[in-house]
């Protein structure tokens, strides 16, 4: 007989497959027409990103309501938060993409994407200059950390009626020299590629050098600057791969390998609470990841980082690491397109980490530009729940503007007054529709190493939970599997996750 346990599964399972199913057979798609049904003129509205905020609102948007274009240098959308379990091979690369065309394929009117970055906006004329992009590695210009480049310099204007902004923000190096040069970053997905590459090169070329030379010591030198989650949960990951694969293969190497993460602060993971960075430190001491705290990097060469340590006295006292590897994680920097609208609408003058926004995410200055996520700055971290819950805020605003603007023409069409009054009263009801933007903090979670992390959870209004430890990393990892865009994606995750557990994590260079 089947206990409830065993129904769960089969449920969950079926559920799954039936999800799996309906994701690879797309229904017939709505077409773009100048006309809604009921003879208004159909609105364009351009999506820019396709990452968190602009894929949610696209996925929970009646894109038969508009005529919907997305414009991005990258034409699949990211899970950030495994980013950083996908150089050591914890996850596969393809496994935390979602090809944007099969994201805009389920959605039920016809979605024009062009690989592209936005290069300038004319809120006046309300256009959008795009040119061809696609994006490579975070750094990719040596000099600040931009992600994309162009390929060809054809550029063309597109119109719109509405403008949706989900650009995110890029890497910031706070103009720290050398660093875009020199450093990798943890942002898109090429990033990973490099990181990996990196890693496994100084890997084997140390395997060359004797053992004690200067030079194997310095390769074996993996440094991660920047104390925030990405720079923990990255850190981590790397211990597990030196603990759990690189020791069974080449534990000669293993054993030399030293992981040293550097934070400015007195302490790591700033943004929870204290009970949990202390036990982020005691989780790092136990897996020997040497953490330099109360330290800031001055400069970076291509074996070198210099950084200032304060010393409880008052004294700095300058270090010199040599490295092999340099993973850059220290927040993030507007992106430039970002920051030209900073200068260009006198609004937004005075706006630093991104662009100012009323409750509704309009952007200041403008009467039909949106803004979500990181490029927007709405007093929320810069996190992927924030984004997510803006894209679903506004794809639901922009489905009650459309009954409204329907509603406006059958207004004018009525031909009697009991007909109007009638239409009327539907038109107060829709706008009663129009909410301000609530953002609905669920917690934050992070992952540390060795099947451990830590959780500041949110249960309803009131009550808060700290949370760190074995269990901790299984509400992790089961929160993960849910923030999947797809079931496609949580199956993949699964099946990573499996295969690591069985085989250990791949140690060849590609
Ligand atoms: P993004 O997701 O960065 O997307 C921006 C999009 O805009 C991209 O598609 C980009 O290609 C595109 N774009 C850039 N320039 C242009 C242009 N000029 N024109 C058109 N398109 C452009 N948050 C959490 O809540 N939980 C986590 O566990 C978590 N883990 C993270 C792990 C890592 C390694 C990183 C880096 C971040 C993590 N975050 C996490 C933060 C989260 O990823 C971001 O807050 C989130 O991605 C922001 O979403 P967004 O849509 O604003 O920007
Ligand atoms: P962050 O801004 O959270 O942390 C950056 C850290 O770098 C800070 O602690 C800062 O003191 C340190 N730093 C700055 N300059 C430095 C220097 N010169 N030398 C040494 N240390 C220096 O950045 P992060 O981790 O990239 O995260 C960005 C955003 O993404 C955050 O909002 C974060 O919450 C979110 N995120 C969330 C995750 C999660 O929820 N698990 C995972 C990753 C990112």
């Amino acid at each position: 007989p089947l206990d409830a346990g065993a129904l769960g599964t089969v449920f969950a399972t079926t559920k799954l497959g039936y999800s799996l199913y309906r994701e690879s057979r797309p229904s017939k798609q709505a077409p773009q027409t100048a006309l809604t049904t009921v003879g208004g003129p159909k609105k364009n509205v351009v999506i820019l990103g396709t990452g968190w905020g602009s894929t949610s609102f696209l996925k929970d948007l009646d894109t038969t309501l508009y005529n919907v274009t997305v414009v991005s240098p990258r034409n699949y959308f990211l899970f950030t938060p495994l980013l950083p379990s996908a150089p050591t091979g914890t996850v596969d690369n393809k496994t935390i993409i979602e090809p944007i065309r099969s994201i805009a394929k389920r959605t039920p009117g016809v979605v024009n994407f062009l690989e592209a970055d936005a290069k300038d906006i004319d809120v006046e004329n309300q256009t959008v200059t795009i040119h061809q992009a696609t994006t490579e590695h975070s750094g990719v210009s040596k000099e600040d950390s931009g992600s994309s480049v162009v390929k060809d310099t054809f550029e063309q204007k597109i119109n719109y009626d509405y403008l949706v902004m989900g650009v995110g923000a890029q890497p910031t190096t706070f103009g720290i020299p050398g660093v875009a040069k020199y450093a990798s970053f943890l942002k898109e997905l090429p990033d990973s590629v490099q990181v990996r590459k990196k890693l496994l090169s100084a890997i084997e070329r140390a395997s060359l050098y004797p053992v004690g030379s200067p030079e194997r010591k310095r390769l074996l030198s993996f440094v991660v600057v920047g104390g925030g989650p990405t720079g923990v949960e990255f850190a981590g990951e790397l211990q597990d791969y030196v603990d759990e694969d690189l020791h069974k293969w080449m534990p000669e190497i293993a054993d030399e390998v030293k992981v040293t993460l550097i934070e400015a602060m007195p302490n790591v993971l700033n943004a929870f609470s204290k009970k949990l960075w202390s036990y982020a430190h005691e989780v790092f001491t136990e897996t020997n990841i040497d953490l330099v705290l109360n330290t800031a990097v001055k400069n970076v060469t291509d074996t070198t980082i210099t950084a200032q340590k304060k010393l409880a006295d008052g004294k700095t006292e300058t270090l010199e690491i040599p490295y092999g590897v340099l993973v850059w994680a220290t927040g993030n920097a507007p992106r430039d397109l970002t920051k030209s609208l900073f200068q260009k609408i006198p609004e937004q003058n005075t706006a630093r980490r991104g662009l100012l926004v009323d409750k509704t995410l309009k952007v200041d200055g403008t009467d039909n530009v949106y803004a979500l996520g990181d490029c927007a700055f709405t007093g929320n971290p810069p996190t992927a729940q924030v984004a997510h819950q803006c894209g679903e805020y506004l794809a639901h605003q922009f489905k009650v503007k459309a009954d409204i603007a329907d509603l406006q023409q059958e207004l004018i069409k009525a031909s009697n007054s009991d007909e109007q009054s009638k239409v009327q009263t539907r038109l107060e009801s829709a706008k009663k529709g129009l909410k301000e933007f609530k953002y609905e903090h669920m917690g934050a979670l992070s992952y540390l190493g060795a099947e451990k992390a830590v959780a500041d959870l949110v249960w309803g209004k009131f009550s808060s939970t700290s949370t760190g430890g074995a269990f901790t990393y299984l509400i992790w990892r089961s929160v993960y599997i849910q923030m999947c865009m797809s079931a496609r994606m949580k199956a993949l995750v699964a099946s990573d996750w499996a295969k690591v557990s069985i085989f250990g994590r791949d140690t060849s260079k590609e």
